[in-house]
């Protein structure tokens, strides 16, 4: 009696996941691809990842700017190459991707670097290894549910706290696989964008001399870069331009 259950399970558990090998099988690794401007008309190819557990596609680490020049504002990044992620190069062979030419491909499968920040939470993000720190920082993060609708959702763009002294979009408590998934449960499905900005005197260093360079609050400028690239760019992720809602805590 007892081995016939035992059998039974262990029957049905292997259907179950012969089930789901099937599925991830025959899934394609998530892409976006955006023209690159004034560039011959190449393209950027993000490749990300899917959280089969969420029901999701994320996309990781994109820079939508590049290291900027301390105490400079940010410029919009248009143009990448495939060695500017911060997650390392893209194996095509491992991806399952094809090449083609004027085509870029970048590994979005990571969280990028974080900006060098001050604080408790910082310090014990850093102690466990969750965050690491670089001025390389300008980078954000989308997190899709898979509505299997071709309709464009809305998009929630997040401004993580820390008295502008600390933060990082890749602290679990900002994991926005969550809260994106609540969207979709509940039949409004929106997707999910978080980014960091420069902190502490790398974002907000202030005297005479930054004023009379016109070099003050280089962190809010970078958020303003940051909703520029969403605007530009969040419709080849599903995204949809026209409504896009930011929302954040503290700072
Ligand atoms: C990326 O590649 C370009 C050439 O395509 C090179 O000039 C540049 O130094 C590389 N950057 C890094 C960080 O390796
Ligand atoms: C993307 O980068 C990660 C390392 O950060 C690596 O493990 C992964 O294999 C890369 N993805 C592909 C498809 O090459
Ligand atoms: C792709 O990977 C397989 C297995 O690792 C290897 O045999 C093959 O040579 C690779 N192909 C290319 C084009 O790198
Ligand atoms: C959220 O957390 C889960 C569980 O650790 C993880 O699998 C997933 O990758 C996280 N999502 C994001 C967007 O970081």
């Amino acid at each position: 009696m007892l081995s016939l259950s035992l059998g039974l399970l262990l029957a049905s558990g292997s259907l179950s996941s012969g089930l789901l090998t099937r599925g991830r099988d025959t899934e394609q690794v998530p892409t976006a691809t955006i023209s690159n401007k004034g560039n011959g008309g190449s393209k950027t190819v993000f490749v990300g990842r899917t959280l089969s557990e969420f029901d999701q596609d994320v996309f990781l680490g994109i820079k939508y700017a590049d290291e900027p020049t301390r105490f400079t504002p940010s410029e919009l990044k248009t143009k990448y190459a495939s060695n500017d992620s911060n997650s390392g190069p893209l194996s095509l062979n491992r991806s399952g991707l094809t090449s083609s030419p004027g085509s870029v491909f970048y590994n979005a499968t990571q969280y990028g670097y974080d900006c060098p920040a001050y604080g408790s939470d910082t310090t014990k993000l850093v102690n466990m290894g969750l965050a690491k720190l670089n001025e390389d920082c300008l980078n954000l993060n989308i997190i899709r549910p898979k509505t299997g609708s071709q309709e464009l959702l809305p998009v929630m763009l997040w401004i993580f706290g820390g008295g502008w002294q600390q933060g990082a979009t890749a602290d679990p408590r900002y994991n926005m696989s969550y809260i994106t998934q609540q969207g979709a449960l509940n039949g409004n499905p929106v997707i999910g964008v978080s980014i960091n900005y420069r902190l502490a005197a790398f974002g907000f260093l202030d005297s005479e001399e930054v004023r009379a360079e016109g070099n003050t609050n280089l962190a809010l400028r970078d958020q303003k870069t940051a909703m520029r690239w969403v605007k530009q760019n969040i419709q080849a992720f599903g995204g949809d331009p026209e409504k896009i809602t930011i929302w954040g805590e503290s700072a």
